[in-house]
């Protein structure tokens, strides 16, 4: 079940952004239900950064359409502060539209006056460093550009919560480290609550406050570390790879008890 808080239990709930209590999921298969996810607890702090790391496989895109809402749990509950925008490794952005009425569309869903929408669509181009793209067809863009404008969008829906399913596992790894910078940037002066959905462990320590291990078959929190390096952090930095070692061994030895990792 997914219950969007709103009225005056959106204001008395300020200690979450997301909570997800005893979260079970299964599907049926030609062997029977197979359980994906097995009572999976956890919480998201407002304005916490969290990432979830995992092996292929083991569940971390079916936890976040969970909390998305776009499928429900088979046991468990979970709340969200707000519809979360989301955002996913492919932009989904229509090609038929301009980056900048992609933008605008999001806006006009969440019924922003026509007088708005432009200036308020400039700013947001501006904040993901867009500036000048407005009248751009997404055919036009790189895959970075891309991926900024559907950032964008993402926060045109001026939710309070993000949920980001390997938005830059496409892109080269200088292009990634760029965004990865103004994600952070941007999480700073949006405090904004994000969970960020990742299987490559130094993007999941470069930009976390917390990350959380889904073990596999099925998915489990397995273990969870707080990142106490201050930002920005570089992904090369000593401490960052320190960090990034300790959790591969742990994720290497979940991989090994649950035999691959596709
Ligand atoms: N709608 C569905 N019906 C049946 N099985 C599903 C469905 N969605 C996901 N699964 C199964 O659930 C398991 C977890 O899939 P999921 O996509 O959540 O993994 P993931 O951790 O996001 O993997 P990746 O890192 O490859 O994206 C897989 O075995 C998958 O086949
Ligand atoms: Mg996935």
């Amino acid at each position: 079940m997914v219950t969007v808080l709103t009225g005056t239990e959106q204001r008395t709930a300020v200690e979450h952004a997301v909570r997800v209590s005893h979260v079970s999921k299964s599907f049926a298969g030609p062997a029977g239900r197979q359980l994906v996810l097995d009572d999976i607890t956890l919480d998201v702090a407002p304005g916490e950064f969290v990432t979830l790391l995992g092996a292929s496989g083991c569940g971390k895109s079916t936890l976040l359409s969970l909390v998305a809402g776009l499928d429900a749990p088979t046991a468990g509950r979970i709340t969200t502060n707000g519809s979360p925008a989301l955002m996913f490794q492919e932009h989904a952005l229509f090609p038929w539209l301009t980056a900048g009425k992609n933008i605008e569309l999001a806006l006009r869903l969440r019924g922003v006056r026509r007088s708005e929408r432009r200036g308020r669509t400039e700013e947001l181009l501006e904040l993901v460093r867009l500036q000048g793209a407005y009248g751009k067809r997404v055919h036009e863009l790189s895959g970075g550009m891309r991926q900024r404008v559907a950032l964008a969008r993402a926060l045109a829906q001026d939710s309070r919560v993000l949920l980001m399913d390997e938005p830059f596992a496409a892109l080269d790894a200088i292009t990634r480290d760029v965004l990865h910078d103004e994600l952070t940037r941007i999480w700073e002066e949006t405090r904004l609550s994000v969970l960020f959905v990742t299987h490559n462990v130094r993007e999941a320590v470069r930009l976390a406050q917390r990350v959380l291990l889904l073990s596999s078959r099925p998915g489990r929190v397995a273990r969870e570390w707080t990142v106490g390096i201050p930002q920005p952090r570089r992904i090369e930095d000593a401490p960052v790879a320190e960090l990034s070692i300790e959790i591969t061994d742990v994720l290497r030895g979940e991989i090994r008890r649950h035999g691959r990792h596709s």
